[in-house]
């Protein structure tokens, strides 16, 4: 029995939101999140790379200006954070039949150090195999929108938003167009797990796309309400 069947039948649910740079995930998460609780389940919101001690010191290794990274470090980097979050939160609230959010997932390795930083496509899954053990998320949404509009959103936001990955000069528009196309090949290669979500929308538009995206997974007195 694959991972997904065993964890069926009243327990636990794993939703990954995925997206370029300026999506709006963070937002979405929270607002999901805060959906699915004010409709009486328990949700674990985590965001990667952080979610435990251990992965907030990766993360400031890994946003860390003064340290040149190489593709295959970030990759194995952020594949540190996620082994520590998985095993320490994530696996131990679906045990506990909560709905886990998580704001980027091993999918956004293969988006940006694959498709963004030509990596092997495959060496990746198979890092992300030992990192996760496996655990392959119930439902992605990919929060989609041009890349001109994310990165306009970044530049306008807080400057505490802008991290090594804005100015490293390797992220150009064709790196971050990679990253978009990539999300795309990655959702439409597993229809069954992914939603894509138009993220360009009114912010109150994706919320409830994104609720409707997650509708089918959920009890459905908890899936019929509004958002
Ligand atoms: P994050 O803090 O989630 O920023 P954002 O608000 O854009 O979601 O992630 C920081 C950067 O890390 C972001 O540009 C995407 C990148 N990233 C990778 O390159 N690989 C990964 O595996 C992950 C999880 C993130």
């Amino acid at each position: 029995m694959n991972e997904r069947a065993q964890r069926q039948g009243g327990s636990g649910r794993f939703i990954t939101l995925e997206g370029p740079d300026g999506a709006g995930k963070s937002i979405h998460a929270e607002r999901l999140a805060a959906a699915l609780r004010a409709r009486g389940l328990t949700v674990t919101l985590v965001r990667e790379p952080g979610g435990t001690a251990l992965g907030e010191a990766v993360r400031r290794i890994l946003l860390d200006r003064g340290l040149v990274h190489a593709p295959a470090a970030d990759a194995l980097l952020f594949n540190a954070a996620r082994a520590q979050l998985v095993a320490e939160v994530v696996r131990p609230a679906l045990a506990r039949g909560e709905v886990v959010v998580c704001d980027r997932y091993a999918d956004s390795t293969l988006a940006y150090q694959g498709h963004g930083s030509g990596m092997d496509l495959e060496a990746l899954r198979v890092v992300a195999a030992v990192s996760t053990g496996g655990l392959v998320p119930d439902r992605t949404i990919l929060l989609d929108l041009p890349v001109e509009v994310g990165l306009e959103r970044r530049r306008r936001g807080p400057a505490a938003e802008q991290t090594r990955f804005e100015d490293d000069a390797r992220h150009d528009r064709a790196f971050h167009d990679r990253v978009r196309a990539g999300f795309l090949a990655l959702a439409e290669a597993e229809p069954a797990r992914w939603r894509v979500v138009d993220a360009a929308a009114a912010e109150e538009r994706v919320a409830a796309d994104v609720l409707v995206a997650v509708g089918d997974l959920l009890p459905t007195s908890v899936a019929e309400v509004g958002v």
